[in-house]
Parts: C-alpha cells; sequence; structure tokens
C-alpha cells in the first residue's frame, strides 16, 4: 500500500486497531434527518470524541469547523433519494475537489442483489483506481436495497465483493454470525449503527461487533439521535477503544448526562 494512503488510514483507525466513526451523510439521500437538522449545531460539540466525520461535502463546507484535527471520511456517491430507487447512485465529487477539502477517506456505497448493482461496484472500482492515483483510501458502504434480507450470507457477500475490488476499509450492518462476515472480509470492516435503539441496546450492539472482530464502528444516529448525543460518543468511544463492558458504558453514559445536567441547573 502507497505511504500515503497506509498514512491516511491510520489516522482513522487508530494504532490499537480501531476507530469511531461518526456518520452525518444522511441528508445525502434522505434531506433534514432527525438530530441534524441543524448540521454544524450537532457536529461542533461532537467532533472532539470522533476519530472521524463522515459527512458530504456541502455539510463540510457549510457546518464543518475548518480547524479541526478529526479527519473526514467524505461521502463522494449519491444522485438517489429516498423517493427514488436507493441504488441509481452514482460518483458525486471529484477526487481534486475531495483533496481539496484534505480528506483522510472517501466512502460510497455499493448496492449488492439491487437493480443498479453493476453501476455501483464499477463505481467503486472506478473510485479506487483515482484513490491509488492520489493516495486516498475507500470505503465501501454495503447498503442493502429495500427488499435485502441483512443477514450473514448476504453481507458477507456484499463485504468480500467490496474487498475484491479494492475497497480499503467496509462498512456494513451487524447480523446474526456477524463473525463469519468479518473473517471472510480481508479488509477492516467497520459496524454501520442502523436506526435509534434505546441506548443500552446500542452499546450492546456496538460491544457485540466489537467482539466478533469489527475494526470498530461507523455510526450515527444512534449518537447523534441519544437523549444526550455528547455522552453517548463517548460510551461507544468506551467500548471501541477500552473493551468496557456495555454495562459500564451505559454507566458512563448516564454519568456524564447527569454532570451535564447538574452543570445547566448551576
Ligand atoms: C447510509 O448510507 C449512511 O452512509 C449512514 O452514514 C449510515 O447508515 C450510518 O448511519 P447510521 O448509524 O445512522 O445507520
Amino acid at each position: 500500500m502507497d505511504w500515503g494512503l497506509k498514512n491516511r488510514l491510520s489516522r482513522i483507525i487508530r494504532p490499537d486497531g480501531r476507530t469511531v466513526m461518526l456518520a452525518v451523510d444522511h441528508g445525502y439521500f434522505l434531506g433534514p434527518t432527525t438530530g441534524l437538522e441543524d448540521a454544524k449545531g450537532t457536529i461542533g460539540p461532537l467532533l472532539p470524541y470522533a476519530d472521524a466525520l463522515m459527512p458530504a461535502r456541502g455539510i463540510v463546507r457549510t457546518s464543518v469547523d475548518a480547524s479541526t484535527d478529526t479527519p473526514l471520511v467524505l461521502r463522494v456517491s449519491g444522485g438517489n433519494s429516498i423517493l427514488g430507487e436507493l441504488s441509481d447512485e452514482g460518483i458525486t465529487v471529484a477526487m481534486e475537489d475531495a483533496m481539496r477539502l484534505n480528506v483522510s477517506a472517501v466512502a460510497l456505497s455499493i448496492y449488492v442483489g439491487a437493480p443498479n448493482q453493476k453501476e455501483t461496484l464499477l463505481n467503486l472500482s472506478r473510485l479506487v483506481d483515482e484513490g491509488h492515483r492520489y493516495g486516498i483510501p475507500v470505503l465501501a458502504v454495503t447498503a442493502v436495497g429495500k427488499d435485502m434480507a441483512r443477514d450473514a450470507r448476504y453481507l458477507a457477500l456484499c463485504c468480500r465483493i467490496a474487498a475484491e475490488l479494492g475497497a480499503h476499509f467496509v462498512k456494513t450492518y451487524y447480523c446474526e454470525g456477524f463473525e463469519k462476515v468479518v473473517k471472510t472480509c480481508p479488509v477492516p470492516l467497520v459496524m454501520a449503527g442502523g436506526k435509534k435503539l434505546p441506548e443500552l441496546d446500542a452499546l450492546e450492539l456496538t460491544h457485540n461487533a466489537i467482539q466478533r472482530g469489527a475494526a470498530g464502528v461507523d455510526m450515527g444516529r444512534n449518537i447523534f439521535q441519544a437523549e444526550d448525543p455528547v455522552a453517548m460518543i463517548q460510551a461507544v468511544n468506551a467500548i471501541v477503544h477500552k473493551n468496557v463492558t456495555p454495562k459500564k458504558a451505559y454507566e458512563l453514559y448516564k454519568g456524564l448526562k447527569r454532570q451535564k445536567k447538574g452543570a445547566k441547573r448551576r
């Protein structure tokens, strides 16, 4: 692997082999997602606790402090919306503009088994070629079409295809038999959080994924839609980097939340 590419990847996946990525790219096909209506207000307080931030470029330029040290994993696929065919995606950002934004990686979705499977897989291949030209790693997001089952057989298929086409790391959902998905994927795999769960359940999900070999999480709604997002990202971080139990992480969450309430009252 080229030195520059390796260096960028090492800013995202920390020396312990783990990462807490904060996903805030939902608006690129969902519009003003709950919790991200005021993207700047949501992202600012969370940034110091994230190993990497995953936004689309419009949000970088309007809502992310340019003095941040947090590496960016830029969403560079889109062209679809929740009102249309989800798999109908193309590449939306030129690599030159990604470089201008000083990104540490680029991310795009692949839709295996969906109507535009071939297009999205060829997009990945093209992006990997460009990534190698400029030393930029590529994250493949195994997006799931509306009718696809999120089981180990299907997710392992998606992750392996992504890695075979050259993705440097892969993002996928947790499922029963997740260890099989991890074991058959030769590049680091981060878990997507999915829909908002009660905080303890989200921490258990994080713990399960890490125990079964994930390199970390790329989590959005379970952080920024939590009652206290800043406390939640710290609890997730404690599981990912310090291997604490979900119960301990939940206690940390509740403690940090109480402290904040106390400070507000004073
Ligand atoms: C979906 O395609 C987006 O890439 C989101 O970033 C991803 O779903 C992760 O966010 P969440 O944890 O909210 O599912």
